[in-house]
Order: structure tokens, then sequence, then C-alpha cells
């Protein structure tokens, strides 16, 4: 059992701990990289140029003892039930073969389903298929999407498409790309139930179905965890790609969720990233506390948002590839972490999630860093960059996106005093975190995409909140359902109006 009032102490002690200017922590400590900077996996990350110091990461390894961290994580590893509002275990690392030995081959089993089901489109057992027309929404679309756009954009295997919205002009969009009588439908859902989703899939049915298809249903895969609800649907049982209930759908990307990219990349490939995620599982179940790289990272999102007030955290891109990564971290952050109350149903003692925002460099510097260097809000910003130039054939290009990417961080936490002038001032020490890749490659990708999971979920740990339930999103939903079936009435006004205005 935790004691909540030893818990409360350490709060205090990281609330009262002295927080130096940046630039004094640098000219305090010479070797400031040696104590800030962890190399994991072939991944860099500097956290120099943040606030934490000797004395807060102390408090910090505190309240990781407090909140018996290493139980509550050797828990999640075990399979144990640890979102505990709805009863479940959180096993998206046995998808990558670390955890509860039962589930790792339960996930194995899905595995050599998931190879037999690629092995055989690619020998033609479903017709020629050339595109693959991937509907999701959520855990089901932002993951496969990441992935297929940092890796496999240049890929000659298929042509992929993920339609996530229920805007009809997403799907119209691919689906005039696509020669239907070639393209695999993949309906991604855990539940089989999510209404963009199902409504998409109606429509890509009834586009082949137009087009003369003469069995598209033929042509449709379905992931899901609802294996039931596909063969309802309509889904032949031998093309389900199963998972368990106990992958969250935000954790998905390892599960069949992931199929798209599999097809994308190729088998090779795909294991490939699985192993650079269990690498990094790796590391965050055995190394200690302060040399723990998503736990660090945890460390500092929580000294800015509740020590320092800080709002919002940015993450900034400073690659095309990885030009989705800020969305996926939008879900995976917000929807774990966007709590008001603990695991227990009592309160939170302080701000949780951050609000994840970003975009890609160097766009971002033209459009929204006037405000991170001048603004009145302190953001901490993460710059995640490539060492390697990638897709980029004029190593110049590299050379100045790099060259920028570096320049921002000093510049956030350097500033410039210009006492003649305040509108050409800049206050500096604001601070930064920066995560260096050597290569972008499924290995890197995957080790990466576990940093951020564990990290939220340490991030839940260290406030005592469950991060695997999602119950926010649910009453809209419900409000949704019940405006399609019975209409404005019983609404406030101004809702009923709209209602009335838009759809008569
Ligand atoms: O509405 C939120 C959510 O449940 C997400 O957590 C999930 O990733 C998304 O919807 C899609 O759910 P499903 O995979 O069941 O269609």
């Amino acid at each position: 059992m935790t004691d909540p009032d030893r818990i409360t102490a350490c709060w205090n002690d990281i609330k009262a701990a002295k927080v130096p200017d940046l630039r004094t922590l640098f000219a305090d400590e010479p070797d400031r990289l040696a104590g800030h900077v962890i190399e994991e996996a072939g991944l860099r990350f500097d956290f120099a140029k943040t606030h934490l110091t000797e004395e807060t990461l102390a408090a910090f390894e505190a309240l990781a003892q407090a909140v018996e961290f290493g139980g509550k994580r050797a828990a999640m590893f075990a399979g144990d039930a640890i979102n505990v509002t709805e009863g479940r275990a959180v096993e998206h690392t046995a998808e990558r073969g670390e955890g509860n030995a039962q589930s790792v081959a339960a996930a194995r089993e899905h595995k050599v389903r998931m190879r037999t089901l690629i092995d055989a489109i690619e020998a033609g057992a479903l017709g020629e298929i050339r595109h693959v027309l991937h509907v999701g929404i959520g855990g089901s679309a932002l993951g496969p999407d990441l992935l297929v756009d940092a890796l496999a954009r240049h890929s000659d295997r298929y042509d992929v498409a993920i339609v996530s919205n229920v805007d009809g002009v997403a799907l119209e969009e691919a689906m005039a790309r696509f020669d239907p009588a070639f393209t695999l439908l993949v309906i991604a859902s855990k539940t089989f139930t999510t209404t963009e989703t199902m409504l998409n899939a109606a429509s890509a049915i009834d586009w082949m179905t137009q087009a003369g298809v003469e069995d598209p249903y033929g042509q449709v895969i379905a992931l899901t965890a609802a294996p039931d609800k596909a063969i309802e649907w309509g889904v032949d049982e031998t093309r389900i790609l199963g998972f368990s209930e106990s992958v969250g759908g935000r954790y998905s990307l390892w599960s069949s969720i992931g199929f798209p990219a599999a097809l994308a990349l190729g088998w090779d490939a795909y294991e490939a990233l699985l192993e650079g995620a269990a690498a990094m599982d790796r590391h965050f179940r055995h190394a200690e506390p302060r040399a723990n790289v998503p736990l660090r990272a945890a460390f500092v999102d929580l000294f800015y948002a509740r020590v320092m007030a800080c709002q919002t955290r940015a993450v900034f891109a400073y690659d095309e590839r990885l030009r989705l990564l800020p969305s996926y971290l939008q879900q995976l952050e917000m929807e774990s972490n966007g709590k008001s109350v603990k695991a227990d149903g009592s309160p939170v003692d302080g701000p949780t999630s951050a609000i994840t925002w970003g975009g890609v460099g160097t766009d971002a510097q033209h459009a929204v860093f006037q405000l991170l260097h001048q603004g009145t809000h302190v953001v901490p910003v993460e710059f995640v960059a490539v060492t390697e130039p990638g897709d980029n054939l004029d190593p110049a290009h590299h050379q100045t996106l790099l060259v920028n990417c570096f320049a921002q961080g000093a510049a956030l936490m350097q500033g410039r005093a210009n006492p003649d002038d305040p509108a050409r001032a800049y206050p500096g020490n604001r601070p930064s975190t920066t995560i260096l890749i050597d290569e972008l490659t499924p290995h890197t990708l995957g080790a990466l995409i576990a940093f951020y999971e564990h990290r939220t979920f340490a991030n839940g740990v260290l406030m005592e909140i469950n991060s695997f339930d999602q119950f926010g999103v649910e009453l809209g939903k419900e409000i949704a359902k019940s405006i399609e079936k019975n209409g404005a009435q019983g609404f406030d006004p101004s809702t009923m109006a709209l209602i009335e205005l838009a759809l008569g």
C-alpha cells in the first residue's frame, strides 16, 4: 500500500527545490551532459536543457519509490489487471515479446496467422492486390499511418491509404486513387462497433459492388479484438486477424492493427520494428530510475506540468518522415493521461496530461515559434531529429534542417537581452529536450514509439492515475447516437437550433 502522506511530502520536496536558470546550470556544471544525456537503442536523449537538477531528480526518485513505481511496472509486464476501471491487463508489450509468458505465446500465434495471411495475399490468394484501403480511427489509424508514412514512403509493394474521418471526402479521395478490383479493404477496429469505421467500411463495400467486383467481401480483412462482430458483419473467419482485449486501442499498432505497415514494409522490417520496441521494453523494465529514459522523461514532464505550471508541451519533428508523430502523440498522451481522478477515484493532486501539440521543423519555425521564444507561456519543447539524411538526396538540405533544429534549442535557452528595444529581446531560459536518432529504421522507430508509450505510463503512475481507460470520449458518442435517433428534441436551444438549421 502506498502512503498518501509520503507521496504528498515528495511532491512538496519537488516543488520546494530551487529552480536555477538554465544558463546558470550550464555555467555551474561543466559536465552537465554526462548526467543528463542517455543513449539507448540507437537514440540519444538530451535532457540537459531542462531545469532538472540533482535535487529535483532525487526528489522525483523518492516520489517514484513512494508510488511504488517498480511494483506497478512489474505488474504491467506480469499481465495483472492494472487497468482497474475496466478490470483489464495492459499487454501491448506482449505483442513484441515482453511480458507474461502466456500472453506472449498468444500474441505469437496471432503473428503467425498474420504472416500466413500476408504470404497468401502476396501469393495472389485474394486475387491481384495493388492497393490497401485501411479504414479505422484513433488508435486503429494513427499508429499504422505513422509507420507507413515514416517507413514505407517509397515502398513499391502496395499503395496504402489510411482513412479515418467519417467525412466522406476522406474516403472518396482514397477511392479515387484506387481501382476497386485490385483493392484490399482492411477494417481496423478493436471493438468493431465504431461508427466512423463501420460507415466507411460499408461505403467502401458499396464502391466495390458498384464497380462490379463480384465478391467484395472476399477482399476484406478485419483487424479486431471482437471477431464475432466481424463475422456478423460479413467478414470470413479466415481473414480476421485478432488480438487480445488487453491491448489498448492507442497501444495497438504492435498487434494485428499494424497489418498495413507489415504489408507495406515486408515482414522482416515489421519484425525489426517489434524488436526495436522490445529493446526499449527491456531498458524500461530494468534500468535504474535515473538512467531510465521513459521514467526520466516523465520526471521532466511532471516538473513542467506541476512545478512550473506549463499547460502544454510541444513536439517538433525535424524530419519529414516523422511529420505524423505529433498527432500520434496527441492521442497517446492526452487520451491516456487527460484525467481528473486517480485510479482509486479520488481527485488528482494537480494538473495531469500537458496538452500535446507540435508540428514539423522547419515549417513550425515560421509559424508558431514566435510564441515559444517571446510569448508569455513557457512551453517545454521536444525536438526529434535524425542524424542520417534518409530520403534527402541533397545533403545540403539535411544539414540545414539539423542546423535549424539545434539553433532553436540554443536560442530558446540562451535568449538575448535588449534593454533598449524590448520588442527585440528574448528572455531565454526556455527548456527543451532533444531526441537524436542515428538512423530512422524500423528498429529505431519501434524503440522511439515504445519510449513514448512507457513515458506515458510512467507519468500515469507518478500521478497515480489509470492511463488505460478513456471514458471521457463516451458521452459525446452517446449524444451523437441520440441525435441520429431522436433528432433535436431535448437539447439546449443552441444545440437544437444548430441541428435544425444544418440537418433539418
Ligand atoms: O473513441 C476513442 C477510441 O475508443 C480510441 O480509444 C480508439 O483508439 C478509437 O476509439 C477506435 O476504436 P476502435 O478500434 O474500437 O474502432
